[in-house]
C-alpha cells in the first residue's frame, strides 16, 4: 500500500477535528517550499521526505539564508531546563499556544547556536495532558521561515493541521489523546532533519484516565546537534556526526545541576527521544528500571529492565524505586555520543 493510500484510510476513521485558521489557509510561503521539493500534491503526501539529500540540503541553505547573514554569536548564559513535571491540570479543555521564534541558545558550555524554537526554549515547553482531554492548539509563526508543528499524539488530518505556514500567520486546530504516554511534537517543515535538529522539538505529556502512582516525575528530551561556527549544519547531519547529544538541549547541563529526589522515592522519567537520528539507549548506571511502560500506561508495563532503546520520534516512561542512595549516571549506553553531553546525574538522598 501506498503512503498516500495509507494516510486516506487512517485519516477516514479518525473522529477527531482538524479546523484550520483562515489566516493559514494563504499559504504563499509555503506552497513556495513545496516547489522546490517537487510541488506537486505527491510532495506534500510524501512531505516527510525532500526527493534527495542534496536537494534537502539546498532547501536548508535557503531557509537559513537569514541566519547565515549575521555574523557573531554569542553564547548566552545557560537557563536551565526544569525537568521536574508539574501535575496534570483538572480542566477537560487544555489550551495549548507554541511560538515558532529564532533565538540564540547555549548548547554547551561556551557553544551557541542560532536556533529556530518553539517559545524560545530548546526543547519548547512540556504541556501535560490527560487522555480524552480537548487540547485547543494554536501554532503562531514568528519566525523568519515557513514553520509547521506534528504532535505524535494526535491523530488528525495531517495534511491540513500539520501544513506549513509563512512568518506572520497562524494555525488552529483541536484533537484529543487517544492514548498515554510521552510524546513527541516537532516542526514538520522540510527538511525535517534540518528544522528539528535546528531546535524545533520538544515533549507533551499524556497521563492516563486513572493516574499512576503518585512519584517524582522528570521528562528528558535526548536530541543531538550539528552545528559549525553557530549555525546548525546540514552536511553533519547527513553525515551524522554530532557535535552534541543532550538531554533537555543542553550538554551535561544535570551532571552539574542533579536531578535530586529522596531515599524511597518512586522516580518517572518521561523519556523522548527527538532525533534527528540517533536512538537513545536508555540506562541509569547503578540501577535498574523497576518498570517501563512500553506504551498506553499503565498498560504495556516491562520489569526489571537495565537498558531500553527509544527510537528517534519514540518516547517511553522510566520508573526507579529510589532504593540505593548515591549519585547515578542517567545515559544513553550509545557510548560514541554519550560523551557528547547525554549524561546526567540522578541524586538520591537520605
Ligand atoms: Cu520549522
Ligand atoms: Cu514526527
Amino acid at each position: 500500500m501506498k503512503l498516500s493510500e495509507m494516510m486516506t484510510n487512517t485519516t477516514s476513521r479518525r473522529s477527531f477535528i482538524a479546523r484550520a485558521s483562515l489566516a493559514s489557509l494563504a499559504i504563499p510561503a509555503a506552497g513556495g517550499i513545496l516547489a522546490a521539493c517537487g510541488g506537486t500534491d505527491a510532495s506534500i503526501r510524501d512531505r516527510p521526505l525532500t526527493n534527495n539529500a542534496a536537494a534537502a540540503a539546498t532547501q536548508a541553505t535557503t531557509q537559513t539564508a537569514t541566519m547565515a547573514a549575521t555574523a557573531t554569536v554569542e553564547a548566552p548564559p545557560l537557563k536551565l531546563y526544569d525537568p521536574a513535571l508539574p501535575p496534570v491540570g483538572s480542566e477537560t479543555t487544555k489550551q495549548i499556544t507554541l511560538t515558532t521564534k529564532d533565538v540564540t541558545i547555549s548548547i554547551a558550555d561556551g557553544v551557541a547556536m542560532k536556533a529556530w524554537t518553539f517559545n524560545g526554549t530548546v526543547p519548547g515547553p512540556t504541556p501535560r495532558v490527560r487522555v480524552g482531554d480537548t487540547i485547543d492548539f494554536t501554532l503562531k509563526n514568528e519566525g523568519s521561515t515557513e514553520h509547521s508543528i506534528d504532535f505524535h499524539a494526535a491523530q488528525i488530518d495531517w495534511k491540513t493541521a500539520y501544513k506549513s505556514i509563512a512568518p506572520g500567520e497562524s494555525i488552529s486546530f483541536t484533537f484529543s489523546p487517544k492514548y498515554a504516554g510521552a510524546f513527541m511534537y516537532h516542526c514538520g517543515t522540510p527538511p525535517m532533519l534540518h528544522h528539528i535538529s535546528s531546535g524545533m522539538f520538544g515533549a507533551l505529556i499524556v497521563d492516563p484516565k486513572e493516574p499512576l502512582p503518585p512519584a517524582k516525575e522528570f521528562v528528558l528530551v535526548q536530541n543531538e546537534y550539528y552545528v559549525t561556527d553557530g549555525t546548525p549544519d546540514m552536511a553533519k547531519m547527513l553525515a551524522v556526526t554530532p557535535d552534541y547529544v543532550t538531554f533537555n538541549g543542553y550538554a551535561f547541563q544535570y551532571k552539574e545541576n542533579p536531578i535530586k529526589v529522596k531515599l524511597g522515592d518512586l522516580v518517572r522519567f518521561y523519556v523522548v527521544n527527538a532525533g534527528p537520528t540517533l536512538t537513545s539507549a536508555f540506562h541509569v548506571v547503578g540501577e535498574q528500571f523497576d518498570t517501563v511502560y512500553l506504551g498506553a500506561p499503565p498498560d504495556n508495563a516491562i520489569h526489571g529492565v537495565q537498558t531500553f532503546n527509544v527510537a528517534p520520534g519514540g518516547g517511553m516512561i522510566f520508573e526507579i524505586e529510589a532504593d540505593v542512595v548515591g549519585s547515578f549516571p542517567v545515559v544513553t549506553h550509545t557510548f560514541a555520543f554519550t560523551e557528547k553531553g547525554a549524561v546526567a546525574l540522578l541524586q538520591v538522598d537520605q
